[in-house]
């Protein structure tokens, strides 16, 4: 298989973690969908930051403060640019997509009433359902639950029965964590518009390896992680309307976040500031502003187009397998590959591979619904970057055959 028309060694080059060893063996890095590596670039930008113009933001009127507001400001821009927001202001810096969804849910506590829903997907990630579970706990709402089929694709007719009046929010991810569906979402947000319903959308896995139109999506909410994007941890983004950023309260308070304070009262700023109490991940912003650069001088397309021949090579290579089930078969995915063997345990699936180099993987991907939905303890998966190869998941499939050998005996 030929990759000339992605320059993968040319990426690869510039990850510097690419170049270990583990146990004596060249590292596979296939657990991307939890975290991403960096490229040498971000980690610059970030001790450039420390080395040269640390210092606190949006306060004091020296030389170091002024530089580091900018590039902070900067970040934000080029990140409401990578998602095509209409203001940079409406990209909320928060920690990660996690903390997203919560400021949204703390926001929807002052908006709901007993017997309101929200509905969510059954293939959505803990972080999409446990923030709403406690905003219904306090408000008395209800939640629902768009179910999936088989394949793993989500059952749109059962979406349009619970939709009604009732409906206060539809929160859905993406493209799914633990089996790489990628769900139709402007379909769905066009649906949910038409009953009046708003939407927030969970990009995390997303965002990695698509372009995303906030604007096109027409979407009110928007949340993705800085770390599965090549960046830096302890950053994410919360992209909203402006009319929604409006509407929901502060979800923390403090400084920076006011215009005014008094012992009786006080004033907030408006959005983005509003929802930035206190100091800001600035260095983490920063370098999440780099790598977003990065992606974009690759290109999001290439990328997309890249990782989909790498699923279908992957597929095609696991499908083959004896005894190897993919869980999760939409038409639509990302390269996100979550199997099953029959009778080994993910567990042991894991550690295995990692004594070949390649870091996969097992659990539930903190996504136990979906788990329960296809009747499984937990999975072995399998997520690309963009500096993965074919060569490399050659290697995983090798790695699996000795699983099965290990296990099994051999053939
Ligand atoms: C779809 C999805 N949503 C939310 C999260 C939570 O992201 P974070 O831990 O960066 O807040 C993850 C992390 O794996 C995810 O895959």
């Amino acid at each position: 298989m030929k990759q000339f028309d992605f320059p993968v060694n040319e990426y690869r080059a510039q990850f510097p973690i690419l170049q270990r060893l583990i146990d004596d063996k060249p590292l596979i890095y296939l657990d991307n969908a939890a975290t991403t590596q960096k490229p040498r670039r971000v980690i610059e930008k970030m001790n450039k930051f420390c080395y040269e113009y640390n210092a606190n933001i949006h306060r004091g009127a020296h030389y170091l403060t002024e530089q580091a507001t900018e590039a902070y400001e900067t970040a934000r821009t080029k990140v409401s640019h990578f998602i095509h927001a209409k203001n940079p202001g409406q990209c909320i810096f928060v920690k990660g997509t996690t903390e997203g969804i919560n400021l949204v849910a703390h926001g929807f506590e002052s908006l709901l009433k007993p017997n309101d829903e929200i509905i969510v997907s059954q293939i959505e990630h803990h972080a999409n359902i446990v923030p709403w579970q406690q905003t219904c706990l306090k408000t008395g709402a209800k939640l629902k639950v768009i179910p999936c089929f088989d394949n793993g694709e989500l059952d749109l007719n059962i979406l349009e029965s619970l939709m009604s009046d009732r409906t206060k929010l539809l929160a859905i991810t993406h493209v799914a964590n633990a089996i790489g569906t990628v769900n139709p979402v402007k379909d769905i947000i066009q649906r949910a518009h038409a009953h009046h319903i708003p939407v927030l959308i969970d990009g995390a896995q997303a965002v990695p390896h698509m372009t995303v139109d906030v604007q096109d999506l027409d979407c009110e909410f928007y949340v993705f992680s800085g770390h599965k994007l090549y960046g830096p941890t302890g950053i994410g983004v919360l992209y909203g309307k402006a009319e929604w950023l409006d509407r929901i309260p502060p979800y923390q308070t403090g400084g920076e976040m006011i215009t005014s304070v008094t012992f009786e009262k006080s004033t907030f700023k408006t959005w983005p500031y509003k929802f930035e109490a206190g100091t800001p991940p600035v260095i983490e912003a920063v370098a999440l502003g780099e790598a977003v650069d990065f992606l974009t001088e690759i290109g999001l397309d290439h990328i997309h187009s890249y990782e989909n021949k790498l699923l279908r090579y992957a597929t095609n290579l696991l499908g083959s397998i004896p005894g190897l089930q993919i869980i999760g078969q939409a038409k639509d995915k990302a390269c996100i590959i979550s199997f099953t063997l029959d009778n080994i345990h993910p567990h042991d699936i894991g550690t295995v591979l990692n004594h070949h180099g390649i870091a996969v993987r097992t659990g539930r991907h903190c996504a136990e619904p979906t788990m329960t939905r296809f009747g499984v303890v937990g999975t072995t998966r399998i997520s690309t970057g963009l500096y993965n190869t074919y060569e490399e998941l050659d290697k995983v499939v090798e790695g699996i055959q000795q699983v099965i050998t290990i296990f099994r005996g051999p053939a």
